[in-house]
């Protein structure tokens, strides 16, 4: 039986991005199973690396470079599946590299169910957008895609305050804001199956940025830090360039999330 810091490590050297999400899928399910049984599989340690494995196709471009495609056509359509597909394998990557990246900070058991949690969740997502991706015709891999997804993770390698900061808390609140008008796109278009699974990723996305805040939180409590303080300070540290407006408020009081957490780091208008 695997730790689950070495559980992490193998989805994170796994390269294709469904059997990554399948062994993602199958050890949150372990773990679960013995957290339920009353006997938690240990947390271990085991190192992650820098960069986790990724498949050949898509070719990872500059965002610059990544051409731009009207939302409202059929190709438009693809590109943001294919764009969120992209961010939802780096978000399963996220979460696991969080567990065995950070080991060496003691925490509650309740912190490790959080992010396997929305470690499933993330692989859940993934597949979801690949089953939309071929309903229309296309695959995950036939675009290119952004290469910068992972430069959260390598600037806050050693700083789990900073990674909380800037990944649930800024990186997926920002999904918050911008899922309600991909949803609508997809209304629009008449692709049920892609409003129902941006629907799933929506409600659940709530959740992973009330993790951060909550586990945010608890560690400026442990050093008995400000943690509107504490937040600007990391974000400005490792989040490059201001916050962008509009917020989706409702969701984000929702995740914990207040708005003097992220007004003060916005793009002034
Ligand atoms: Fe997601
Ligand atoms: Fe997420």
């Amino acid at each position: 039986m695997l730790t689950l810091s070495e559980m992490a490590v193998d989805v994170l050297t796994t390269a294709d991005g469904r059997e990554k999400t399948a062994k993602s899928r199958a050890y949150a399910a372990q773990w679960f199973a013995a957290r339920a049984a009353g006997a938690p599989l240990p947390v271990g340690r085991a190192a992650p690396p820098l960069r986790p494995s990724r498949p050949d196709r898509p070719e990872l471009l500059d965002p610059r470079e990544v051409p731009k495609r009207k939302p409202g056509s059929p190709q438009g359509r693809i590109a943001l599946l294919h764009a969120v597909a992209h961010i939802e394998l780096n978000a399963v990557d996220l979460h696991w590299d969080i567990i065995p990246r950070f080991s060496h900070v003691d925490m509650p058991i309740g912190y490790y169910d959080d992010w396997v949690k929305a470690a499933d969740e993330e692989s859940k997502h993934f597949n979801l957008m690949c089953d939309c991706l071929e309903e229309l015709g296309s695959f995950y891999g036939a675009l290119p895609a952004h290469a910068g997804m992972w430069r959260a993770a390598e600037d806050t390698v050693d700083d789990l305050q900073g990674r909380l900061a800037v990944v649930p808390m800024v990186l997926e609140a920002r999904g918050l804001d911008v899922t309600p008008g991909m949803i609508e796109i997809f209304r629009k278009g008449g692709v049920p199956s892609a409003v129902a699974a941006l629907e799933t990723i929506y409600a659940e996305e709530v959740g992973h940025v009330a993790y951060g805040s909550k586990w945010f939180h608890f560690l400026c409590g442990r050093h008995n830090q400000d943690p509107i303080v504490v937040f600007h300070a990391l974000v400005r540290k490792y989040f490059h360039g201001p916050l962008k407006p509009p917020f989706n408020e409702e969701k984000r009081a929702e995740a914990g999330l207040p708005p003097d957490f992220y007004w003060p780091l916005a793009d002034k208008l």
